[in-house]
């Protein structure tokens, strides 16, 4: 008899649990939607890290993340107040960002396209190995966001969507950096650039007025002493489809160091003053221009590459015939600013799926 008893109240007990488990199931059913990161002909295809699956639902949470003031100390800043889309995500035309406290920072904000292409580092510096790494560090700075992540996490499990957010992205509702960071990844990996007149203009489709012709040509010419040919020598540097080589380098804006660059994350004098060579897709609109910001336009650019290089011990080699002057003359310095015109991408800079996602 007491034995059928217990026998039944296991019963009743096990039923509770499973019918309560798959209620809870059906409630909160983990189903993400691979995402398929589509890029133009012009792009290569990209290495995206296998351990964090693009999905609709992971993007949406980072694209929340991205605009979402709570990141940051006084919950005023987002990541997008330092980074507009407008700007090819760069700031609003700042030399140096400002952050919450109205503190000027030490950088030049950076454009966000084409990141799956970064395999040597994030930050003028290359101190972030990761661009998940990297995703954490603008909240705990003091000059920027200046908050801590336990703070982060707290303000975002108190809200009603966030927990839901998370599950929907990664299986569970529990808040932590990592998967802040992720989500965070996830969309910026989404922010693509590859539709250019310079791009179509490669596949055939659209065509280059005479000066930016000269000012493609000028772009990937070598600069030759004897007999003298003219050459911009960029390509060196700014190469390949996303006009990067992804290293760090000194391009004679300096003879004496105020910001170390890369010299101060490796400790090396030989990395004192090098710097990562920013992509030149989108810089019309991404300026002002360098590290520091220290160009409002790109005639300014042009000048320092034609007759403004100085030397140092850890100029580039490929900087050597600038050093020398390029002996560009007004035209071809225009010729080179009208080819760099053409790596605008309106497609980019317009696309609604960037923006606040506001559903
Ligand atoms: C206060 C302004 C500010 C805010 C807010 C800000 N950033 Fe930045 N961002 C910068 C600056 C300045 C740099 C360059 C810093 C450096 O090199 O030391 C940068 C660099 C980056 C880079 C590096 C790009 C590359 O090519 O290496 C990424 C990616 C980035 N930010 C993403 C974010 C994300 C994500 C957030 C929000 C979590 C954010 N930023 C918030 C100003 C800001
Ligand atoms: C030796 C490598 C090298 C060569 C050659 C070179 N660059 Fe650069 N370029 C860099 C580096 C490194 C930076 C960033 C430096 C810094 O901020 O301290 C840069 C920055 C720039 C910027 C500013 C981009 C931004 O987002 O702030 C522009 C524009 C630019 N280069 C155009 C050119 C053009 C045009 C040429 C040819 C006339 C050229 N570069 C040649 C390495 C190079």
């Amino acid at each position: 008899m007491k034995i059928r008893i217990i026998f039944l109240v296991l019963m009743v007990l096990s039923y509770c649990i499973i019918v309560s488990c798959s209620e809870e199931t059906k409630s909160q059913e983990y189903n993400p939607t691979p995402y398929e990161l589509v890029l133009p002909a012009s792009l290569p295809k990209p290495k995206l890290p296998e351990d964090n699956p693009l999905t609709v639902e992971g993007i949406k949470l980072g694209n929340k993340l991205f605009f979402d003031d709570l990141l940051s100390g006084d919950n005023t800043m987002s990541c997008s107040g330092c980074h507009n889309q407008k700007h090819a995500f760069t700031d609003n035309e700042l030399a140096l960002s400002l952050g919450i406290h109205k503190e000027e920072g030490k950088r030049n904000s950076m454009p966000i396209f084409n990141m799956f292409y970064h395999n040597n580092g994030f930050f003028w510096d290359g101190r972030a190995a990761s661009l998940r790494e990297q995703s954490l560090m603008p909240i705990q700075d003091p000059l920027e966001m200046d908050e801590t992540l336990e703070n982060v996490v707290k303000k975002l499990k108190a809200t009603k969507e966030y927990p839901q957010l998370f599950f929907n992205a990664f299986g569970t509702t529990e808040i932590n950096p990592l998967r802040i960071s992720l989500a965070l990844e996830q969309y910026m990996f989404t922010l693509v650039s590859g539709n250019s007149k310079y791009d179509r203009y490669q596949a055939g489709t659209d065509q280059f007025t005479e000066s930016e012709k000269r000012g493609f040509d000028l772009f990937f010419a070598e600069r030759d002493p004897i007999p003298f040919i003219k050459g911009g020598d960029c390509f060196h540097c700014h190469s390949g489809p996303n006009f990067t080589n992804n290293e760090y380098m000194n391009n004679g804006l300096d003879e004496f160091f105020v910001d170390l660059g890369l010299g101060a994350v490796t400790k090396k004098a030989s990395d004192n003053g090098k710097f990562k060579v920013p992509s030149l897709r989108n810089v019309q609109v991404s300026g002002p221009y360098m590290h520091d910001g220290r160009f409002k336009t790109l005639e300014e650019v042009l000048d320092h590459y034609n007759s403004g290089v100085v030397d140092s011990p850890t100029l580039d080699a490929n900087m050597h015939g600038a050093l020398l002057g390029l002996k560009l003359n007004e035209q071809e310095k225009t010729d080179i600013i009208n080819f760099l015109k053409t790596l605008t991408d309106e497609e980019y800079l317009t696309n609604l799926e960037y923006k606040k996602n506001t559903d």
